[in-house]
Order: C-alpha cells, then structure tokens, then sequence
C-alpha cells in the first residue's frame, strides 16, 4: 500500500463520470419543466371538481351547455361529452377571446383536443375537466375526441369558430 496515496471510498472514475452526467440530465429535465411553466406558460388541466355523471347533464350548468360571456372578450363554455357527440357542436367567439372551457361526460372516457391550440384533456365521467385558452387568430379550430370512445368515435367533433373583429 502506497502511505501517500489519498484514500477513497473507491468509486470507479468511470461510475462517478456516469453520477454527474444522471445529475445533470435530471438538472436539464427540472430546468426544462421550469422554463416550459414559467416562460411558456404551460399548465397541467386540472380536475376542477367532481360530479355525479348520471345527474349531471339535468341540473347546474351542464343542464344548458355552451357559452357565457363573463366579461368583454372572456367566456367560459361549458361541455358534454356523450357517445358520440359534444353538446355543443359549435362555440362562436370574436378574434382575442379567452375561453376557459369546463368538459364533463356522462358515459365513457371522451378527450378532447382543439387543433391548433395546446388545448388537450382527458372527459372522465365523475370529472369537470377545465382549461383556459386564448384565440388570437380569425378561423375554424376542430375540437376532437382523443380517446377511442366506441364505433362513433371518428365523427365526434365540433369546432371552435373564432370571428375576425373590426
Ligand atoms: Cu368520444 Cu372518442
């Protein structure tokens, strides 16, 4: 044994190289979530609240599904999913609008996805699914049911029309 040698707990050069670069991915991943939600602005959809899927498109909100003006240039829409349709079909808002959508359904699990948008969540019955969107520009933006919901699924669409102002 060399008496000048500096002792170690004897990890291999080679596993210690490897740690630091496991550190630093994970140092990549954490700056990347950071950025994603701080800079972007990127959310998680929430479950907003939770409610009976066999009473819940007859009472409350859902009862009257579609869009409400809550102040100028700010709606809120509310949703259901059904096999295989959503109600409404068509939500109509002028250019700059901010939606903040509320999607529940009241058979199976639907999803819905508007094109265009990073707008994506999963329509669990039991769940109001919630998400805010602003549409900046004129046009038609497809909403679709991302999850194979039965032999309907491909046709369960309906569009968001967003109106040229001025
Ligand atoms: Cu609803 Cu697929």
């Amino acid at each position: 044994m060399n008496p000048g040698k500096r002792q170690s707990i004897g990890i291999n050069r080679s596993e210690r190289n490897w740690m630091l670069v496991s550190l630093a991915v994970l140092a990549l991943f954490a700056a990347a979530v950071a950025v994603g939600s701080l800079v972007n602005g990127f959310r998680l959809p929430g479950v907003h609240q939770r409610v009976d899927p066999r009473t819940v498109a007859s009472e409350g909100e859902f009862a009257n599904p579609g869009l409400r003006e809550i102040a100028p240039g700010e709606y809120e829409a509310y949703l259901v999913s059904r096999q295989f349709a959503f109600e409404p079909l068509e939500i109509t808002v002028p250019a700059g609008s901010t939606i903040t959508f509320f999607v529940t359904s009241v058979d199976v699990q639907h999803g819905m996805k508007i094109q265009g948008t990073n707008f994506n969540v999963q329509v669990i019955p039991g769940h109001i699914s919630s998400l805010t969107t602003t549409f900046h520009e004129p046009g038609r933006y497809p909403y679709i049911c991302t999850e194979f919901c039965g032999l309907g699924h491909a046709g369960m669409f309906g569009h968001v029309i967003v109106e040229a102002t001025g």
